[in-house]
């Protein structure tokens, strides 16, 4: 590997936090169309009830996706969020997946975040966020965190609460953790000072390319601007693949790897930076960790739901070897194997 050796500030020994939301989806699917019951006189006074023929439930939540993704590759990234009472199925099912859930907080008057979303047969929706304990998050400290698990390697700071995202990036630079802006969606709902705040002495930024052009837009600052902030910037780009542009090097491209079928998109971002912060963890250079998080979103597409999918390592490293080259998925194959 040449130039692009990845993050020197990281190695094995340290271990990857993830912060964010922590969240069920509930998904129902009507059999009908809700415009047969909407009647536009009596907007004003809505009653309406649908009888809903599924229900599907679905642990989810940024934080809790990149932390499963991370877990399956054999890191064992620590989960830092906030949740209510009924998280405790959810607390299990990541500890039985490689996930530190020891240092999530617990609300005790919220339930965990939920989003509530029915579907009808035209695929029209209605959806509720309700976003509970999250709320919470703000009063998490990273102190003790950072205390119990030694050496942080990386921090990131995924969708969240907006006072917590802001109270995480504060506290990683009090404490000189490196961390990685990753607004994702909650970008939109954020000014242009507490995105600049956000992305203050971060070791690098995530977004999609939609979520790129926004921070432009957002903020006034040009590419450069921002590479002058900030030294390493992911941006994933979807069927295009991803781009990856650290200070004073070319730019790497990365494409896809092929999706054997297509069962369900959601959370191939948060897959993307799972396989990337893998790489970094593992010390393999940038385009390497680009391939491993391409690796890790595809196999988040043939799945239904965001946690669900399965591979051995040597699996991994096959699909990682189809891909991009028998050497990509040897050098893969040597650190899952490692764990
Ligand atoms: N159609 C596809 N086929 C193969 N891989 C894909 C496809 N779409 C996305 N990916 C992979 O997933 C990565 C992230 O995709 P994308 O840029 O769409 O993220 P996103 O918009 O943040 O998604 P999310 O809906 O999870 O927020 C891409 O860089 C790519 O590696
Ligand atoms: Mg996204």
């Amino acid at each position: 590997m040449t130039g692009d050796a990845a993050a020197r500030w990281f190695n094995t020994r340290m271990r990857v936090v993830v912060t964010g939301s922590i969240a069920t989806d509930h998904l129902m699917t009507f059999p009908g169309r809700f415009a047969d019951s909407l009647m536009k006189e009596q907007l004003e006074s809505v009653s309406l009830s649908f009888l809903a023929t599924d229900l599907q439930v679905r642990r989810g939540g940024s934080a809790a996706n990149i932390a499963f993704g991370l877990g399956r590759l054999g890191l064992a990234p620590a989960l830092v969020g906030a949740v209510g009472e009924d998280f405790e199925d959810y607390r299990s099912w990541l500890d039985r997946h490689g996930v530190d859930t020891a240092s999530v907080h617990l609300s005790d008057v919220h339930q965990t975040a939920r989003f509530v979303c029915t579907t009808d047969v035209a695929g029209n929706q209605i959806a509720t966020f309700y976003a509970g304990a999250m709320q919470d998050a703000r009063l998490i400290e990273l102190g003790p965190v950072a205390e119990r698990l030694g050496d942080v390697g990386l921090l990131l700071v995924s969708p969240n609460d907006p006072v917590a995202m802001a109270n995480h990036a504060d506290e990683a630079r009090f404490r000189g953790i490196p961390f990685a802006a990753d607004p994702s969606q909650q970008l939109s709902s954020m000014t242009s000072d507490q995105i600049m705040h956000l992305l203050d002495g971060a070791a690098m930024l995530f977004s999609n390319e939609y979520e790129s052009a926004l921070l432009h837009e957002r903020t006034g600052l040009t590419s450069d601007e921002i590479m002058a902030r900030v030294p390493l910037r992911v941006t994933t780009l979807g069927a295009n693949g991803a781009l990856v542009e650290q200070r004073g090097e070319p730019a790497i491209e990365v494409g896809v790897v092929p999706e054997k079928a297509k069962a369900d998109p959601t959370g191939v971002g948060d897959a993307f930076r799972a396989g990337f912060v893998a790489g970094m963890a593992w010390g393999v250079g940038y385009e390497r960790c680009a391939q491993i998080g391409a690796t890790l979103a595809a196999y988040v597409i043939e799945t239904v739901g965001t946690q669900e999918y399965e591979f051995t390592p040597t699996e991994f490293a096959e699909r990682v070897a189809g891909a991009f080259g028998a050497a990509a998925g040897a050098e893969v194959a040597t650190h899952l194997v490692r764990g």
